[in-house]
């Protein structure tokens, strides 16, 4: 069974999802370890509630990026992690985590990679004018935002929306997206060539369409 360390900085409700799915069985994981850079944050006490080490590493501690994070390197070796899922961890990471962990890196953004990469993703959307927005869950590499895509979730944009009420409908897809991702990695359905993911996983109806505003309406 995959082993996931969870990182995260903030609220934890991707975290949450994870955990929730991995209770369900709805993947084929366990989450042996959860680690926050932040005093203080939600996402420690979701981890203890769900009986998850909560490891706290706040970074101020090591004030080179590569140090910290071959703390979190030993951390995760530690707990026997072998997936590595970002999860609202609100720190840029380096290649002393990535080559610990090779294509074993997963991250959660939310817009359409790769429209938007980087901070206030959803404010740049809104600014942008775009009609469709939503959520991309995928392999990190050296870059911002980069890596190669495993799964994309979209969302309507609607007249009147601020970045609080788009980022709640993109959050909703990202607790489905996440978990979906997850399994597709861990089952070994979804492999990475190059910049391209191939899944191996039902297709559904290819002709299915979002569109905002709908297409066929007055
Ligand atoms: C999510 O919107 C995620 O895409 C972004 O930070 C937020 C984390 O939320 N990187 P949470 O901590 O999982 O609730």
């Amino acid at each position: 069974m995959m082993r996931l360390g969870v990182l995260a900085s903030g609220s934890g409700s991707n975290l949450q999802a994870i955990l929730d799915a991995c209770a369900q069985g709805r993947i084929a994981a366990k989450v042996s370890a959860m680690i926050c850079n932040v005093p203080g944050a939600r996402a420690l006490e979701r981890a203890k509630a769900a009986n998850v080490p909560a490891i706290l590493l706040p970074h101020g501690a090591h004030p080179l990026r590569e140090e910290y994070d071959a703390r979190l390197v030993e951390e995760l070796r530690r707990h026997d992690v072998n997936l590595v899922c970002l999860a609202g961890f609100m720190r840029i990471v380096t290649p002393v985590l990535l080559r610990a962990f090779p294509e074993r890196v997963l991250n959660i953004h939310p817009s359409l990679l790769p429209a938007f990469p980087g901070m206030h993703a959803v404010r740049q959307a809104l600014a942008a004018g775009v009609r469709i927005s939503g959520c991309t869950v995928h392999l990190v590499d050296e870059g911002t935002d980069s890596g190669p895509i495993v799964v994309q979730a979209a969302v309507p944009v609607l007249d009147g929306d601020s970045e609080e009420t788009l980022a709640a409908r993109i959050l909703v897809q990202e607790h489905r997206a996440y978990p979906r991702a997850i399994d597709l990695v861990a089952s070994g359905r979804a492999t990475a060539a190059g910049r391209k993911v191939s899944v191996r996983a039902t297709v559904g109806d290819p002709a299915r369409t979002i569109a905002s505003p709908p297409l066929d309406d007055g």
